[in-house]
């Protein structure tokens, strides 16, 4: 099997979306080649070292500084690191994906419209956020900016299965790594 090389995967999209369940099946394909793949995510790192955070602009900023600065250090270590967080501001991402070379950023757009995650409704918030009891919450009352130019963008319209979105991440790493040894 070809190898694949550290990088940081970079899912952004809805709430509900399927980021989280597309990382747990890319992280298990990768543990299949013997990789040692790090997972962030928005509902674990909100609950630990962002917990102090809220989410209007400038703390969702702020979160991403930090997740960012971690994947750094995972990057360096030498993992696949697997970040999903809505990640809502493009000027954000931008700012994020500066911190790296430009090789080891992939942002995937985990592309499920909002009507379909806000029918699924999986965590209820939603709900919440349509009443009111959420306030700032993405897609409701605050913004999702998508982005223009992902390096892999999946369209989940019927949420085709995590498996399938991870394969297609791994077939993006295999392609862009032959390009790179051709070079
Ligand atoms: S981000 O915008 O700062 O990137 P992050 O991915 O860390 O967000 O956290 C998103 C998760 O927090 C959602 O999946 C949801 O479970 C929860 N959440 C709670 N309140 C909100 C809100 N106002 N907007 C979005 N997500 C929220």
């Amino acid at each position: 099997m070809p190898p694949l090389k550290p990088c940081v995967i970079w899912l952004t999209g809805y709430s509900g979306a399927g980021k989280s369940t597309i990382a747990s099946a890319l992280e298990q394909k990768l543990l299949k080649r013997g990789l040692t793949p790090k997972i962030l995510d928005g509902d674990i790192v909100r609950s630990n070292i962002s917990r102090d955070l809220t989410f209007n602009k400038q703390d969702r900023a702020e979160n991403m500084r930090r997740v960012g600065d971690l994947a750094y250090q995972d990057l360096q270590t030498g993992h696949i690191v697997l970040c999903a967080f809505i990640s809502p501001f493009r000027h954000n991402r931008h700012l994020l994906r500066e911190k790296f070379n430009a090789e080891d950023f992939i942002e995937v757009f985990v592309d499920t419209p909002l009507a379909v995650c806000e029918q699924r409704d999986v965590k209820g918030l939603y709900k919440k956020a349509r009443a009111g009891i959420i306030k700032d919450f993405t897609g409701i009352d605050s913004p999702y900016e998508k982005p223009l130019h992902p390096d892999v963008h999946l369209r989940n319209d019927t949420l085709c299965s995590a498996d399938k979105s991870a394969e297609q991440i791994i077939s993006y790493l295999l392609n862009r790594t032959f390009h790179q040894s051709s070079h």
